[in-house]
């Protein structure tokens, strides 16, 4: 089977498209053909190990999963012995953040990880981009608590996890004001969101309105920035650790600091939230944002782009074609 794998951390080059053996499932594990998985975010960064601390995760001196990918779609070609969730030919997705692997024409994965019938409303290879924003949007929703009518700012609404925020957040009943850019402007109201700022236009701290919840999907502002338009008792999320890593040890000292607090979630993959996303989708709730498609072969430039944080939602390797 062809894979893209990498054997060294480093810039996109480091990325490589080999023959490799078709794995073989054990008795808990399907093998997945694969149709699509998500370029993300985590793993350009695995990629990179720019992030020393990724290596405690990765492979302290090199990767020891060579096929990165952590989204993914596809249909069960062939079952373990004591697989009992899925049968062959089944259509799934799902997330596997333990050992990756979306990024080759096979993949094998325990029956029971991260994953589920994928929703007959969207193209197979698209549901690649399911899982990864709305996972991270998930859980840092769940931790702050978010109730109907509260409102809550979503910063960086374009990214992946920004425009699943925006999604999710509307379908839990918030009011959600987004910030993005000029060009996304109807993009982030096409998802849902009840007010837009553009940030190339207007300053987001300078709005009158005080939040329940600021959720910084980029992880480019900080609680200090946003005090101003925090109410008394409010949460502050970001994607990011922040500078010197404060909004961890914000988060750890959180009932010290104050009413206004910053909470630091570690996001846990579950098959109940795959299967939640997936009915989301099927019911019109929630759909992926999509900016490009890339070969496995073009597993060089997919990198590239996707490490230049510019991307809008998702990016997807596209690996069969669309059904
Ligand atoms: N905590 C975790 O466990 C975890 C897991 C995965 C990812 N992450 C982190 O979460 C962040 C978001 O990931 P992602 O995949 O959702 O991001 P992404 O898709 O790469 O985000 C790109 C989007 O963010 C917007 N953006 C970039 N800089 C901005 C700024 N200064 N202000 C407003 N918008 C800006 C861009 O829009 P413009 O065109 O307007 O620039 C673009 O649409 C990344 O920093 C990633 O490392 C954290």
């Amino acid at each position: 089977m062809k894979a893209a794998i990498y054997k060294h951390y480093g810039s996109p080059e480091v990325m490589q498209v080999l023959d490799l053996e078709t794995p073989k499932p054990k008795p808990n594990e399907l093998l997945v053909r694969v149709h699509g998985a998500s370029v993300s975010r985590t793993d350009t960064g695995f990629r990179s190990a720019e992030y020393v601390v990724s290596r405690f995760w990765t492979g302290l001196i090199k990767p020891k999963c060579q096929v990165l990918g952590s989204d993914f779609s596809g249909v069960v070609e062939e079952i373990g012995s004591d697989v009992k969730r899925f049968k062959k030919g089944d259509k799934i997705f799902g997330f596997n953040d333990k050992t990756f692997g979306g990024y080759a024409q096979f993949l094998c994965i325990d029956e029971n990880a991260a994953m589920a019938n994928a929703p007959s409303n969207l193209a197979l290879v698209d549901c690649a981009a399911i899982p990864e924003g709305a996972h991270y949007a998930l859980n840092n929703i769940r931790a702050a608590k978010v109730s109907e009518g509260q409102n809550v700012l979503v910063y960086g609404a374009t990214g992946a996890i920004g425009s699943s925020a925006v999604q999710l957040l509307k379908y839990f009943g918030a009011h959600v004001t987004a910030v993005s850019n000029t060009k996304n402007v109807g993009l982030v109201k096409q998802l849902g969101a009840d007010e837009v700022i553009d940030y190339q236009t207007q300053d987001f701290t300078q709005t009158n309105t005080k939040f329940d919840l600021i959720f910084d999907a980029v992880g480019k502002s900080s609680i200090g920035q946003c005090r101003k338009i925090m109410k008394e008792q409010s949460i502050y999320v970001s994607t990011e650790l922040g500078k010197y890593g404060q909004n961890i040890w914000r988060a750890l000292f959180a009932s010290f600091l104050g009413k206004q607090k910053v909470i630091f979630p570690m996001p846990v993959a579950t098959t109940a939230d795959i299967e939640f996303l997936a009915k989301l989708v099927q019911d019109g709730h929630f759909k992926p944002v999509i900016d490009r498609y890339y070969s496995l072969d073009q597993i060089v430039e997919a990198h590239r782009f996707v490490q230049s944080a510019q991307k809008t939602g998702n990016v997807v390797l596209q690996i069969m074609p669309k059904d």
